[in-house]
């Protein structure tokens, strides 16, 4: 089996290793040239942060882009859509790799959808990292939005209160069950999340097995952006989130949001 990893950071090299003990043809791509072989086969595994997918995508052959498999956090499916990228497999990864070259310590099963759903999920069961193939469309959905809920309330717990994860659960463990209750209208609104029957007890559970994790918030757009813009439309309040946001030193980045928002523009 044929697999290219672009982008070996911390997910990528794990993808290398995993794919090398395996006995699979890997093949490891930086930041320069074709991301793939326009005559090649197998997944295309892109392992760089949200920011750099547009510069990977334009670097891959067009009859290559259905091989593609993007892994990042967020809500990606709408993206791709707008970049005709439907065909493309998304994976919800569910593991916390530290380092470059560092164990990955899985909390969860990581889920993929998607044409190398099933081999790309093999490969890292096989090596011990817990995944699958999603069920179904919802189940996607609902995945994507338990990993969302957990990045965006431990993210801003953890900065504000400058805590790991741990010690967010010592104190603060009512917080994210209330948080996470919040955010789930907001997450059952929207065309590509779904909000977990279990989300809080999900959020904890998978928060027990990162405990070590320091965790901020990053990459608004595609994270606490998309969250606060998803819960605008479809008019859920999210007091207990805007407070901590503001606490963690985000206030004029909400206050800015929320103005492009309700001008009718995006995050
Ligand atoms: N680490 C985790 O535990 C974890 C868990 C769940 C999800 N994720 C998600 O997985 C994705 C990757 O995370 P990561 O932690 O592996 O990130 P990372 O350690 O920062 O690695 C990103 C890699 O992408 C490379 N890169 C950057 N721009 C590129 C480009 N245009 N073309 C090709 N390669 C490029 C970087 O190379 P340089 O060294 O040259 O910058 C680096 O090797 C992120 O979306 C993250 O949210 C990570």
């Amino acid at each position: 089996m044929d697999l290219t990893v672009v982008g070996v950071g911390r997910i990528g090299g794990m993808l290398v290793g995993l794919g090398q003990a395996a006995g699979w043809r890997v093949r490891s791509v930086g930041r320069d040239g074709p991301t793939a072989a326009v005559d090649g086969a197998g997944p295309v595994v892109v392992c760089t942060r949200n920011d750099d997918l547009a510069q990977v995508v334009a670097r891959t052959p067009v009859d290559r882009r259905g091989d593609l498999v993007f892994v990042q956090n967020g809500v990606l499916a709408p993206w791709c859509r707008a970049r005709g990228l439907s065909e493309a497999t998304l994976g919800v990864l569910y593991v916390a790799v530290d380092r470059v070259g560092a164990p990955p310590v899985p909390g969860a099963a990581s889920v993929f959808a998607g044409r190398h759903a099933a081999a790309v999920a093999g490969l890292m069961h096989g090596g011990g990292v817990w995944a699958r193939t999603a069920r179904d469309e919802e189940d996607l959905r609902r995945e994507v939005g338990t990993k969302l809920a957990w990045i965006c309330v431990l993210g801003v717990l953890g900065e504000a209160l400058a805590a790991t994860v741990g010690q967010v659960l010592e104190t603060q463990a009512d917080e994210v069950v209330a948080l996470c209750e919040e955010l789930a209208p907001a997450l059952a609104a929207g065309p590509d999340t779904a909000a977990d029957p279990e989300l809080a007890a999900r959020v904890l559970a998978y928060s027990r097995s990162v405990a070590h994790y320091r965790t901020t918030v990053k990459e608004w757009p595609w994270r606490t952006g998309w969250l606060l813009d998803q819960a605008t439309r479809a008019g859920v309040a999210l007091p207990r989130h805007r407070a901590w946001l503001v606490r963690a030193g985000h206030g004029e980045r909400l206050a800015a949001q929320e103005a492009r928002l309700s001008d009718g523009r995006g995050p």
